[in-house]
């Protein structure tokens, strides 16, 4: 297969860890014969650094234009700490996502079994953790109206969403859900908010449609707890855009480390793939970032164009690492292997496995 991929390193560790995944699926293209070519472009502070704008014009058409975006991170304190700040990188990746369609932002949450110990919960409440956030990414509070008065004093962001913006992702998460443990929870505050009950009736009529799904309804409060007391309990959450920004940062915990969670962001055109970790200033360039989400991240890519086996080779050679421990200080405080030699590490170990049986059964 062949596929034209847009490379958005960004900010921060954005550039080490995309680094990694480009490796992995260079390893993919030489072990199953596929072609892909990538393409850089500008985003966020570092496009605003050398543009003025943290999503230039050219590398929106090259997205346009590609059959994947990888994404590395955005974000540069020195936007954080400034209220007054008029372009922020941010806008960048906000714009993209809507330019692009990209309504439906997915996020596994995957327990690693041998790395039980890292998570900050119980090993007896950890243990199997499996689901799947479906965060709506292009509606709600994120792209209302916002206003603020003339004296500055009083500021508002509007929630709005459609009938047609709930069920397009409603559907999305009801079908994954047929090929899990089929149940899908709704989190929302329909207790407080009117755009909140019109989930619940959009939802809870597409759900008729999908009658061995088991629907519930959790208000986000209540989930954010339970997503710490029993995480077990979920199989696809669906949710809107501000909760799921929320939800999946608390539910990366639950893994030991936000290093290792990867996301998809859909839409009927086009699909961007990227850690769901930020940009990690801290960290840049000293090779200690955990480069996994990454490089989870392009196997997502391949699953979404159909390259299953592919996709199941590199959850395959990280899943080695991992039991080798071959892994970054955020997994293994005594650990002194760098982001680079990970990378490679899982580069290297990306076998077909189909391959592999029948030499072995020779
Ligand atoms: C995320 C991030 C973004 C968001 C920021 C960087 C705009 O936190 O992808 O979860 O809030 O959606
Ligand atoms: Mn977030």
């Amino acid at each position: 297969m062949n596929l034209k991929i847009a490379l958005l390193s960004g900010d921060g560790i954005g550039p080490e860890v995309l680094a990694q995944a480009v490796k992995c699926l260079q390893s993919v293209e030489t072990t199953f014969n596929h072609h892909f070519t990538f393409s850089p472009a500008l985003v966020g502070a570092t496009a605003i650094d050398q543009t003025g704008t943290p999503l230039p014009d050219e590398t929106l058409e090259l997205c346009k234009n590609s059959d994947a975006v990888l994404f590395g991170a955005i974000g540069d304190p020195k936007y954080d700490n400034d209220p007054n700040a008029k372009v922020r990188p941010e806008q960048g990746l906000l714009k993209l996502r809507k330019e692009l369609g990209l309504f439906s932002n997915i996020r596994p949450v995957r327990v690693y079994q041998s790395l039980i110990d890292r998570s900050p919960l119980k090993k007896e409440i950890v243990s199997g953790v499996d689901f799947t956030i479906y965060r709506e990414l292009t509606g709600g509070i994120y792209f209302g109206e916002k206003k603020i008065n003339e004296k500055g004093t009083v500021a508002s962001d509007l929630c709005e969403y459609s009938e047609k913006e709930i069920s397009r992702i409603a559907h999305l998460a009801f079908k994954a859900a047929k090929s899990r443990r089929k149940k899908v929870t709704l989190v929302d505050k329909a207790n407080v908010l009117e755009s909140s009950r019109l989930w619940r009736k959009v939802v809870t009529r597409i759900g008729e449609s999908y009658p061995e799904i088991e629907l519930d309804f959790l208000f986000v409060d209540n989930a954010a707890m339970q997503m710490i007391l029993n995480p077990s309990q979920f199989d696809v959450i669906l949710t809107n855009n501000m909760f799921g920004d929320i939800i999946s940062d608390e539910a990366s915990v639950i893994t030991g480390s936000i290093g290792l969670l990867a996301s998809a962001s859909v839409g009927a055109d086009n699909a961007m793939f990227e850690p769901i970790h930020g940009s990690f200033p801290q960290a840049t360039g000293l090779d200690i970032a955990n480069p996994i989400a990454a490089i989870l991240s392009a196997a997502m890519l391949l699953e979404h164009h159909g390259l299953i086996e592919e996709a199941q080779a590199i959850h395959m050679a990280v899943e080695n690492a991992i039991l080798n421990n071959v892994v970054t200080p955020d997994l293994n405080a005594d650990s002194t292997l760098g982001t680079d030699y990970v990378g490679d590490y899982i580069a290297n170990s990306i076998v077909d496995t189909d391959e592999y049986l029948h030499l072995n059964n020779e």
